[in-house]
């Protein structure tokens, strides 16, 4: 088993941070903005699910520490989007998917639902590790809050996957969760990364072609989000997958040497 560490990235979240802190480009922030609303929600759900069939593993201890940590760190930072004037319009859906989960699916495809955004978070996370593009021009704050997240979801990247087979969990239902995820993890962000753009006036006539030739450039330009995702969901139908397969191990270490200075280490 792979040794997990939590850490907390050294961030004054009391300052805020500027509006457009992505090189000024509101389309580059809003992306990773309506990605942080979105966390804190979904990784309490995470850690339950996990503790629920493995509590008593160490690995899916110090997955929920590590999680609960990012829940923490993101609802600070979302708290400073809240003061820029922007509003969480996806939490009451992604309420109600939660319930729905609770009420309709048994314990074995909740944990399913966690694996599949598991494996989204570490196809971002590895995007994010090995591109210097999407975060180049952001504020050194950011950089740091995203890099330390996309490292962690890297290290931690195997246990609700490694839990979810040793539980008894299959490759039928896996795949089907995927589907199913894949299309209200798509509600979810574009409802709210939409709507954030709008109340900037990205939508105004005369920004509306830029904006969405800026949409369509970080999905599907090259070294768009888009491509690293879709070759995630090809991955993932593998019915040999295991998120190790992908071994990006040094790509994390390099980035967690480079900023250990500005990583709290809760645990050796
Ligand atoms: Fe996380
Ligand atoms: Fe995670």
């Amino acid at each position: 088993m792979e040794l997990i560490t939590p850490r907390v990235p050294q961030i004054d979240w009391s300052g805020g941070f500027p509006r457009h802190w992505n090189g000024g480009d509101p389309v580059a922030t809003h992306f990773f903005n309506a990605l942080s609303f979105l966390f804190p929600r979904g990784e309490r759900f995470f850690v339950e699910q996990a503790r629920e069939l493995g509590g008593d593993d160490a690995a899916v201890r110090d997955f929920g520490a590590q999680e609960a940590i990012h829940a923490h760190q993101h609802a600070q930072y979302n708290a400073v989007l809240v003061g820029q004037g922007y509003e969480n319009v996806s939490d009451e859906l992604a309420r109600r998917l939660e319930a729905r989960a609770y009420r309709i699916f048994a314990p074995l495809t909740r944990l399913a639902v966690v694996c599949a955004y598991e494996h989204y978070t570490a196809a971002l996370g590895d995007y994010i590790l090995r591109d210097r593009r999407p975060l180049e021009r952001a504020d050194p704050r950011m950089q740091l809050v995203w890099g330390w997240h996309a490292a962690e979801e890297t290290e931690h990247k195997a246990v609700c996957f490694d839990l979810y087979r040793a539980v008894g969990g299959g490759w039928l239902r896996r795949v089907l969760v995927l589907m199913l995820v894949t299309m209200n993890f798509s509600r979810l962000f574009w409802r709210l990364y939409l709507d954030m753009l709008r109340r900037d006036g990205s939508f105004s006539l005369r920004k509306f072609f830029p904006t969405v030739a800026g949409i369509a450039w970080n999905v599907i330009g090259p070294g768009g989000v888009g491509w690293p995702m879709a070759r995630a969901i090809v991955r993932y139908l593998n019915p040999w997958f295991h998120p190790w397969n992908e071994d990006n191990r040094a790509a994390m270490q390099a980035w967690l040497d480079a900023n250990a200075a500005r990583l709290r280490r809760i645990r050796a």
